[in-house]
């Protein structure tokens, strides 16, 4: 018998379901709070509310090479300050061998992506486009709509995601995305 046996993964959106998975990250303000550029809103936030911000589970499938990873991501609506509820943001360490597609399942967000170089683009993610991803590019997801925002990514299953370059004093990603007279507008990093 072969070694792996073919499986099928079921997903739903409303409410976002994903069977079977091995692993579901659930990450609140206070797990990301170094992402958001406007720390005095990430304070005033915290001392009333710890808000999830992102839900990703994850295929029952071995880090390794020779498999291709899934996993589905919830972005929840929402703002601190100004800036949309979004991911961390991450690099694939590996530059060549580890792309990524997204799909979006229900809502609509922006996709920041970004190389090491600094070089930055932004795509839309909605149902009906497949955005790729090339391994030398970091990427972050932001909710821009008022209702869950949640895709499919799906990769090498041995990419190791690098996430050391983000946060307070650091690089992070050049651009933001804000709400501006209720709809996103993307600009510079204050
Ligand atoms: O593999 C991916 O790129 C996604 O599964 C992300 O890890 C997920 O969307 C959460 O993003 P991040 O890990 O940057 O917080
Ligand atoms: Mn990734």
């Amino acid at each position: 018998m072969a070694g792996f046996q073919p499986f099928n993964i079921k997903y739903g959106e409303y409410p976002p379901s994903f069977e079977p998975y091995e692993l579901v990250i659930e990450r609140s303000l206070e797990d990301m709070q170094e992402v958001f550029y406007d720390q005095d809103a990430v304070k005033k936030t915290l001392a009333k509310d710890n808000p999830p911000i992102v839900k990703v589970w994850m295929a029952p499938l071995p880090n390794e090479g020779g498999h291709l990873m899934s996993c589905m991501t919830v972005i929840y609506p929402g703002t601190i300050g100004d800036e949309y509820f979004m991911t961390k943001g991450h690099i694939h360490t590996d530059p060549v061998n580890d792309p990524e597609y997204y799909l979006t399942i229900r809502g609509e967000g922006l996709l920041l992506l970004q190389t090491r170089e600094g070089e930055s683009h932004i795509s839309e993610m909605v149902p009906g486009t497949l955005n790729y991803i090339p391994s030398e590019w970091a990427h972050r997801t932001v909710n821009t709509c008022e209702d869950e925002f949640v895709f499919l990514g799906i990769f090498p299953a041995s990419a190791k995601r690098d996430y050391s370059f983000i946060g307070v004093g650091k690089k992070n990603f050049n651009k933001v995305v804000v709400k501006r007279s209720g709809k996103p507008e993307v600009t510079d990093h204050p």
